[in-house]
């Protein structure tokens, strides 16, 4: 596997790729990679030839008082990881390679509806972020078809939202997030946590899936329910921004009626920010009656 840092370089491996006659896929990250990412590389080899991975840590989906600065760069590791996963090429840029005329004058790429609400609120402008330095990605790339976590559900949301409206030809892939033993989701945030907090973070995946169990024996009322999930919650020591349950492809609130959902949580423990979500199909659930 090849690492290139520049657009120069990038464009000229895939363009050989392509040459050849291969297939690209896209894997965009921001590094410190763990089983997750190394899914997420695995099912693009599975479907593609010539799979690029870019590892940026990009300002411009950080908030002032967010973790930029100290959020962890791990380069060697990463390179091990994505061999060991079957990526083919690496792009790993600067900043002043993706944004060589600083980030105020930037193109920006909004996707409106979709980003507001839910992580959107406690983190304005982090979706125009991602939705910006997606964009370049898959301008810089060109590839056939680009993979992501549903961990970040509503990410995904706006991207697949961006390529269907800006008409970018590329497939939008999915993938089911990777959980510890425990259930806790794999997040490269998961590292801040203390040995007691990171006991403890387990909690979240268990709300949810007890939420969804609730709802699939036929509970409606959502706003009580969620109010309960939320006490327990703060009572074993998370401050909670969100639980939700939205439709699970508009992801505006979900009515009594809907039964294809997303129960989504953000809660913070400690300075940590840990988010989380569980997709429930009620027409597709062996738990409903
Ligand atoms: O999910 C991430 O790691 C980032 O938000 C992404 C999609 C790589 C954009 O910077």
């Amino acid at each position: 596997m090849n690492t290139v840092k520049t657009v120069r370089e990038l464009r000229a491996a895939v363009a050989r790729a392509r040459g050849e006659g291969k297939r690209i896929g896209l894997v965009p990250t921001m590094g410190n990679l763990h089983s997750g990412h190394a899914a997420l590389v695995a099912k693009a080899t599975q479907r593609v030839d010539f799979v690029v991975a870019s590892i940026f840590v990009n300002p411009l989906q950080f908030g002032p008082s967010e973790d930029l600065d100290k959020y962890p760069r791990t380069l060697a590791a990463d390179q091990e990881r994505l061999v060991q996963a079957g990526c083919s090429l690496l792009f790993a840029p600067s900043a002043a390679e993706m944004y060589p005329d600083g980030m105020a004058g930037q193109t920006r790429v909004s996707v409106p509806q979709l980003s507001e609400g839910l992580c959107g609120t406690s983190r304005p402008g982090h979706f125009e972020g991602v939705a910006t330095v997606v964009s370049k990605l898959f301008n810089m790339v060109q590839p056939d078809l680009a993979v992501f976590g549903q961990k970040d559900y509503q990410q995904l949301a706006v991207i697949r939202a961006l390529v269907r409206d800006l008409n970018m030809p590329i497939q939008i892939i999915g993938e089911p997030t990777v959980r510890a033993e425990d259930g806790l989701a794999l997040s490269s945030r998961n590292g801040y946590l203390s040995q007691e907090q990171r006991a403890l973070a387990p909690l979240l995946y268990q709300v949810l899936s007890q939420v969804a169990a609730q709802v699939s024996q036929g509970r409606r009322d959502y706003p009580a329910l969620l109010e309960q999930a939320k006490q327990v919650i703060a009572q074993a020591g998370f401050v909670p921004e969100y639980l939700e349950i939205r439709h699970a492809l508009t992801l505006r609130p979900a009515t009594a009626d809907d039964r294809d959902l997303v129960i989504l949580v953000a809660a913070n423990l400690g300075t940590t920010r840990l988010i989380d979500n569980l997709h429930l199909d009620l027409d597709h659930d062996p738990q409903h009656s």
